[in-house]
């Protein structure tokens, strides 16, 4: 998912009398965050509406990562100023205004000082506490509440709440892990964000099961650093890895696909590249950053490892998962990055062949230590870069897609298509897939038959005879499909 994303507010409704909108910029990390905040305001009396006019409480949960990020925050907070006053003047009911986030994390008073409209300032680290904190708010707004707290957030929210899960849909975001100790020098997380926590297993595999029972059938584990996640397991009175997890949700007789991201290199222990070997649910694509092919540029980033090193990791990982569809991050025009060093970048993208990426302009992030070095480099050759790596990116993709045409895949049915009798989906790969087909498929896994790729989503035939009439055991399709789809990848 692009940081940069505006993401939708989920549509749920319980006949409570307040209304909350809730606005979510940035990673998975803030679509997860977003919904619980919408959960623990449940029991608070707010219902979710997608219409910021109706709303008596608006959170904007912001996200930091580029300059551009950022900005959006201070604009949109421009509009919700004035929508406030019209409230107002109207002698409508008043609106309150909260934002959360890492912008919130990273600016903190600065919110306040810049934009007075807005009565609430929270850290992603303190959400949790918005109850209180809304209460306190009432009739003396400018509160900010940034801190860091001693308590895991996490024993204090309620459990994603059935009625909104199964409305959000069949696949869902599982916070495993926060925060981030790898201090990558162009990158705010590790402040806004703070050091790696862990989620307990038992506390992710409740979780999960209550996922499944209200309807979902793909969890993708998140974190800033999910494969260095490190939770407490009862079974064993030690720390679990990210495998270990995986096999631990594999495990569960309520069966569900596994996804995970993000994923930092250094962190690909070999037991979780033997799971994609291993763990059917597991589907075979992988987010695995790489942010640049100089060597002297990952070390200028603090990555500690090379562009060698990250091209025998994907050797490693194909030789366990040949299908197996690889994703990554890229920055173009870090600091002291020359023609030579993007040239790098452009020979390890077409050495690894990428099924899809997010690709960006380096943006110096005040505090980080890239945004202090001299040699920054110009706008237009960072853009300029950016565009001849995303044609690259973006023939990768195509071709990526084209390569599934003729095969069968096991699609994970999400939704109604745009047009009528259509019901849309996604591949094991991450690809959107349509076929024409009845809604009673939507939160089943069904055989599909690709027939044509398009620019941004597959068009296929269900196979007829097998499970197209939801008669079978998803888990049998997919075991059955995933053994045809390495056989005919290889
Ligand atoms: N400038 C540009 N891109 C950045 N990212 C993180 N920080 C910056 C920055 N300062 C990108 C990285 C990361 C993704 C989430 O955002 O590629 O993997
Ligand atoms: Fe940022 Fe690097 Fe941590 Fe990823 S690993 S969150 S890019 S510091």
């Amino acid at each position: 998912m692009s940081p940069d994303q505006t993401l939708e507010p989920a549509r749920v409704a319980s006949g409570n009398s307040r209304k909350l909108f809730v606005k979510s910029y940035g990673c998975q990390m803030n679509v997860y965050d977003a919904s619980r905040m919408a959960d623990l305001l449940a029991p608070e009396g707010y219902d979710e509406t997608t219409v910021p006019d109706d709303a008596d409480l608006i959170i904007l949960n912001t996200c930091h990562i580029r300059e551009l990020a950022s900005e959006k925050v201070f604009s949109e907070l421009g509009k919700l100023r004035l929508l406030k006053a019209a409230r107002q003047s109207e002698g409508k009911p008043p609106v309150r205004i909260v934002v959360a986030g890492c912008v919130a994390q990273a600016e903190g008073e600065e919110i306040l000082r810049r934009q007075k409209a807005v009565d609430l300032v929270v850290g992603p680290q303190t959400y949790h506490r918005l109850p209180d904190l809304l209460r306190r708010v009432e009739g003396k707004p400018g509160l900010v509440d940034t801190d860091f707290p001693a308590e895991d957030k996490f024993d204090h929210l309620v459990a994603p709440s059935p009625e909104k899960t199964a409305v959000r849909g069949v696949s869902a975001f599982v916070t495993v892990q926060e925060g981030c100790d790898k201090f990558c020098s162009f990158c705010v997380v590790p402040y806004t964000r703070g050091a790696e926590v862990s989620r307990p297993v038992e506390a992710v595999l409740a979780e999960i099961k209550g996922l499944v029972a209200a309807g979902v059938r793909e969890v993708t584990l998140i974190g800033q650093n999910v494969n260095a996640y490190h939770g407490f397991d009862a079974a064993t009175g030690a720390s679990a890895s990210l495998a270990t997890l995986i096999a631990r949700v594999a495990a569960l007789p309520e069966h569900v696909r596994i996804r995970y991201t993000t994923s930092h290199p250094n962190d690909m222990g070999a037991d979780l590249i033997a799971a994609h070997s291993d763990v059917v649910a597991l589907m075979p694509f992988l987010h695995l950053p790489v942010q640049a092919g100089s060597d002297r540029i990952l070390a200028a980033m603090n990555r500690r490892h090379t562009a060698r090193d990250y091209l025998d990791l994907v050797a490693s990982i194909r030789a366990a998962r040949p299908d197996i569809a690889l994703s990554s991050d890229f920055i173009t025009g870090f600091p002291g990055e020359t023609d030579a060093d993007f040239e790098a970048t452009l020979a390890l993208v077409e050495e690894v062949g990428f099924a899809s990426a997010f690709s960006f302009k380096y943006s110096p992030r005040p505090g980080t230590p890239g945004a202090d070095r001299s040699d920054q480099v110009p706008e237009d050759v960072k853009a300029l870069r950016l565009a001849k790596l995303q044609v690259m990116l973006e023939d990768q993709r195509q071709a990526f897609n084209r390569a599934t045409v003729g095969r069968v895949l096991p699609v994970l049915f999400e939704k109604p298509g745009r047009h009528a009798g259509q019901i849309a989906g996604k591949s094991p790969y991450l690809q959107a897939v349509h076929v024409e087909g009845p809604n009673v498929l939507i939160g089943r896994v069904v055989p599909v038959e690709i027939l044509e790729a398009g620019p941004n989503s597959l068009h296929g035939r269900l196979i007829p005879g097998q499970d197209a009439t939801g008669s079978r055991d998803w888990e049998q399709d997919i075991r059955g499909l995933d053994a045809a789809v390495v056989e005919a990848s290889v």
